[in-house]
């Protein structure tokens, strides 16, 4: 295990067993389909690599980037668009693969702009689902885990950009926070390029 990690939430053998629970699911939900899975940048890599090849399906893969900005405790709900997708959907069935819903904000307004673009449906997949209340409500139709309000790391989760790597999903230790710094909660509501 990483030194700097507290707790390990959910092992790569417990994410493996879940991530093709959910392969099963969509791969039967989507037969027949033409399905586009469409993971954001950066966080959901691991997972939508992982998740594609648990699908059963003929299927395209395309990714967005897009950065939330805010300047409390939470994010602004002002999201822009980084990197977009390559063509238009109003063919395709969109599958967003998240690696986490903290206050819903960000996949709200993604969901806004994908929803004008006349999808022929649109649905959420996520790792990471936190149990706290939304600021922005989400219909999020595939889940791996709920998990309570706590900040974790790995598996694509970053702190401060690090940690992505990690094949498991754990909990930081404190002493990792530098003690002037705000909470780790609060870090990926900040201008910088977080995602
Ligand atoms: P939202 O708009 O508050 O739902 O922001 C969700 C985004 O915040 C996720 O895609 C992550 O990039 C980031 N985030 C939220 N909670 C965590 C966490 O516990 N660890 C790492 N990143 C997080
Ligand atoms: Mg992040």
């Amino acid at each position: 295990m990483h030194q700097d990690i507290e707790e390990v939430l959910f092992s790569t053998e417990t994410i493996r067993a879940r991530v093709a629970e959910l392969g099963a699911r969509i791969t039967s939900d989507y037969a027949g389909k033409t399905l586009l899975l469409l993971g954001t940048l950066k966080g959901a890599v691991p997972f939508i690599a992982d998740l594609a090849r648990a699908i059963e399906l003929p299927l395209e893969l395309d990714y967005m980037a897009i950065s939330s900005y805010g300047n409390s405790t939470q994010s602004s709900g002002v999201v822009r668009i980084l990197k977009d997708l390559e063509g238009p959907i109003d063919n395709k069935h969109v599958l967003i693969v998240e690696d986490i819903i903290d206050s819903g904000q960000t996949l709200h307004y993604l969901m806004e702009v994908l929803r004008q673009r006349r999808p022929l449906s649109l649905r959420v997949c996520t790792v990471l689902d936190k149990e706290r209340e939304r600021v922005k409500p989400i219909m999020c139709e595939y889940t791996g885990f709920t998990i309570p309000d706590r900040f974790v790391v790995g598996y694509g989760l970053d702190y401060a950009q690090h940690y992505r790597n990690l094949p498991y999903i754990g909990t930081l230790k404190p002493a990792v926070y530098q003690a002037d710094e705000p909470e780790p909660e609060h870090q990926h509501i900040s201008p910088a390029e977080h995602r």
